[in-house]
């Protein structure tokens, strides 16, 4: 396979999207971003913008002319109109897809026909079946759980109050990765072209639990006094799925499902073994790290 050059991202705009423009504008990629508005000063004068119809094959088409490699890190309902950017990078002749995933179980064959997962095994299956007959290649980035995320906000525990929801008993193992160094690992996949063609590459930071968090937390400043509870994830995704087959589209019934997959553990296999660290150029953090962000959050 040629060597990458040329790089469009489409969605740099949003939490992803600035991390991986930043991790192939570091790795000396030439890039190109796609975007359905263009903003004033939002990016480096280097950067190419292109405004883009994200419905519309030509439009795509004609912003993808010498373009190499097409990283997707579009949010929201623009999920299952990657169809549409494939068929066009295909038309413009780019050469690798990287879809809008970035998961933890998001490829879990068990949970195709899931909310939320279906719609990225749609377009993992186009893809596919267009890599199958040569048109292009691709390759998907599962990282786990976004380390800034779980940290930033209340989903594993709540630092800022002192409370902790265990999902099963706290044991479940789950990878996880900071959104730098997704950047960095979609570079990665791009300068290993070849070794990353048509397959699914994982990388993980750290393999972490609840429990492990809360005894380092303990250690660390033995003076507080957690609020500890415990929620069985069997229970909150029948909730979840409830809730969708009833009509409710809300983001805490699409978290329902997202939390109680992600965080099941060996079920849907959210702790990887075995990763592409050593390829993609991420080093794992250190127990000392670890715990210096947890001692962050802890003030
Ligand atoms: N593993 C995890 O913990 C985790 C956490 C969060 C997200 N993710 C995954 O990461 C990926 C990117 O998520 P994100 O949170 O970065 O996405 P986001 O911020 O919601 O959206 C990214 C960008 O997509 C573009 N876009 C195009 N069409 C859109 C539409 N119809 N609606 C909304 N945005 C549209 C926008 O850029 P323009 O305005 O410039 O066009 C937007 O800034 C998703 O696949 C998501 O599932 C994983």
């Amino acid at each position: 396979m040629s060597e990458i050059k040329s790089v469009a991202i489409a969605g740099a705009s949003g939490n992803v999207g600035p991390h991986v423009l930043k991790g192939l504008a570091e790795a000396k990629f030439q890039v190109t971003v796609l975007t359905r508005s263009k903003k004033p000063g939002a990016y480096d004068s280097s950067i190419r913008v292109i405004e883009v119809d994200y419905t519309s094959v030509e439009s795509l088409t004609a912003a993808l002319q010498g373009i190499d490699a097409l990283v997707s890190t579009v949010g929201g309902t623009a999920i299952e109109s990657q169809t549409t950017i494939i068929d066009a990078a295909i038309a413009a002749g780019v050469k690798r897809f990287i879809p809008s995933e970035y998961g933890n179980c998001t490829t879990n064959p068990k949970l195709e026909s899931f909310p939320v997962y279906s719609s990225m095994a749609k377009i993992r299956q186009h893809v596919q079946e267009k890599a199958k007959a040569g048109k292009i290649t691709w390759t998907v980035l599962a990282c786990g759980g976004f380390l800034d995320f779980l940290f930033a906000r209340p989903i594993l525990f709540d630092f800022g109050n002192h409370k902790v929801t265990l999902y099963d008993e706290g044991d479940n193992r789950m990878s996880s990765t900071s959104l730098p160094n997704i950047g960095k690992a979609i570079a990665g996949i791009l300068k290993n072209a070849a070794a990353t063609k048509n397959r699914i590459v994982r990388t993980s930071e750290i393999i972490l639990t609840q429990n492990k968090i809360l005894k380092i937390a303990q250690g660390l400043r033995p003076d507080i006094k957690w609020e500890i509870n415990t929620v069985q994830t069997s229970s909150i995704l029948k909730e979840g799925l409830e809730g969708i087959s009833a009509g409710d589209f809300s983001t805490p019934t699409f978290m329902k499902i997202i939390i109680s997959t992600a965080l099941a553990g060996d079920v849907y296999g959210c702790a990887y073994d075995e990763t592409d660290n050593e390829l993609l150029g991420i080093k794992e953090l250190t127990e000392k790290d670890f715990e210096k962000l947890i001692a962050e959050r802890l003030g």
